[in-house]
């Protein structure tokens, strides 16, 4: 059933406000937590059982998209760039490595970018190498790497097979002309078609393609189009992103005329009227802004209570620790999120000087775990039971939350979730504003009135 939203409720919830990767956000990470701290959480976490959640973050891409938010690099396809960033790769894992001081077992391996498979096959053999040669891998867990098609080939994904990745990701964005070539973005549906055929024929476990609504010049009939094609392949999964229009931050998004990107309800329609056709043709809306087929794993996953989310984006079982290689990397070791520094030149330099290249992070206190905790069942189940919450903290959930009594209070007299004495859920119109719904329980947010720049909510 199609989800009616009056102007009102817009107008409200038309907001700024975090997506929730983590929790506290990336502007209360300071550099508090540096090359000592994380020094001794990569001890701490070789001195226990834990297992690892690998994430690697390979900067590189051959061109620019004009909507990119991501931390990227853009460099035409050349083997020594990729040798030299190897290179220092290594000695970071060598680094950890040593820190760590035993084999551990990952569970979960990402390859993110930028544009991972800008490394040639060869380089990705090479750093499989590397990574097996510290780490013991399962290969029956998500082994994952993001993939743009309008640069992979099918001996490049046969690569990938054999190397035992087992799923994928490629950034489609949007099928219209005129679209593609205002984001700079030029990628027929017949490339895509072919990649995604390469890989069913190869047998990924599961496909996903990245979309994004709000594009420029995209208007509700374009976008019914881009999804009417989506669907005629039907990949496992769709990702099916608002566009986070943050120029301050990506400046090349200064380029887009400003007139030609749909906001508020017209955004908002093209979302609703995709996420039907999705429904209507066999998708599930799992969690926040993604579906699946019923028969991928992440549905099933869903359905059962047991999605989890960390900055790689949605999961299917968490490993106890992550840890992030390569500019910008995140990890979560021992309730701290550390980040490398971010801009390549100086990943080299820390990299040459045998410095483990800490930015930021954020140690969290007593108060950021249970919000962590709030803000992620929110975010992966739609709901909180109040009685795990008692049993989890020793707490209950009305007492600990009594300043946000008035939140909740707004949010059930709007419509977006529903309470009663064992559980708070939320409603089909809460899940579209599911980020408001947070922002809620984030006490930082609270302090500073939310005068922190993130993009819109809707
Ligand atoms: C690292 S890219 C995916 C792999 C590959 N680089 C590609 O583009 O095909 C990650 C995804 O982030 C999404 N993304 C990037 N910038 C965004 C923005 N400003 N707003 C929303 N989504 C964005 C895109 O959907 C993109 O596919
Ligand atoms: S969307 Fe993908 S290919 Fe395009 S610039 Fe961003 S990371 Fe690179």
């Amino acid at each position: 059933m199609t989800i009616q939203i009056d102007k009102n409720t817009l107008e409200k919830y038309d907001v700024c406000g975090p997506r929730y990767t983590s929790y506290p956000t990336a502007p209360q990470w300071s550099s508090d937590v540096n090359a000592n701290v994380y020094a001794a959480r990569l001890k701490a976490f070789g001195q226990n059982d834990k297992t690892l959640s690998l994430y690697i973050h390979i900067p590189f891409c051959e061109q620019l998209c004009y909507f990119c938010a991501c931390n990227k690099v853009i460099r035409a396809s050349e083997a020594k760039v990729g040798d030299e960033f190897l290179n220092h790769l290594f000695k970071e894992m060598d680094m950890v490595a040593v820190h760590i001081g035993q084999r551990k077992l990952i569970r979960q391996l990402h390859l993110g970018g930028g544009t991972p498979t800008y490394l040639s096959e060869s380089q990705l053999q090479k750093l499989f190498t590397k990574v097996h040669s510290h780490f013991d891998i399962d290969f029956q867990e998500e082994i994952a790497i993001e993939i743009d098609p309008r640069t992979v080939s099918q001996n490049k994904l046969k690569t990938l097979r054999d190397l035992g990745f087992n799923r994928l990701s490629m950034g489609v964005q949007d099928f219209d002309a005129k679209v593609q070539d205002d984001i700079n973005r030029i990628q027929p549906f017949e490339q895509v078609r072919q990649v995604h055929q390469w890989c069913k024929d190869l047998k990924f476990i599961s496909v996903n393609f990245d979309l994004i609504y709000g594009l420029p010049y995209q208007t509700r009939e374009t976008f019914a189009k881009t999804v009417d094609l989506v669907i005629r392949l039907r990949p496992d999964r769709i990702a099916l992103y608002s566009f986070a229009y943050v120029p301050w931050l990506s400046k090349p998004q200064n380029k887009f005329n400003l007139e030609a990107i749909p906001v508020h309800d017209e955004k908002l329609d093209i979302f609703i009227q995709s996420r039907d056709h999705l429904l209507a043709h066999g998708y599930e809306a799992i969690a926040m802004d993604h579906f699946a087929l019923t028969s991928d794993d992440m549905a099933k996953a869903f359905n059962q209570g047991k999605l989890h989310r960390n900055f790689m984006g949605y999961t299917l079982k968490p490993a106890d620790e992550y840890i992030g290689l390569g500019p910008s990397a995140i990890g979560f070791l021992e309730n701290t999120y550390i980040q490398n520094v971010k801009v390549l030149p100086q990943y080299y330099e820390q990299m040459s000087k045998g410095q483990l290249p800490v930015e930021r992070g954020k140690v969290l206190s007593a108060d950021d775990q249970i919000r962590q905790w709030v803000i992620n069942r929110l975010m992966c189940r739609f709901e909180i039971d109040k009685k795990e919450f008692l049993t989890k903290f020793g707490f209950a959930f009305e007492a600990y939350f009594t300043p946000e009594g008035g939140h909740i209070h707004d949010c059930i007299e709007d419509g977006l979730i529903s309470e009663n004495p064992r559980r708070i859920r939320v409603t089909d119109l809460g899940k579209i504003f599911i980020r408001n719904v947070c922002m809620g329980f984030d006490w930082y947010l609270r302090q500073n009135n939310g005068h922190q720049r993130f993009s819109r909510t809707v």
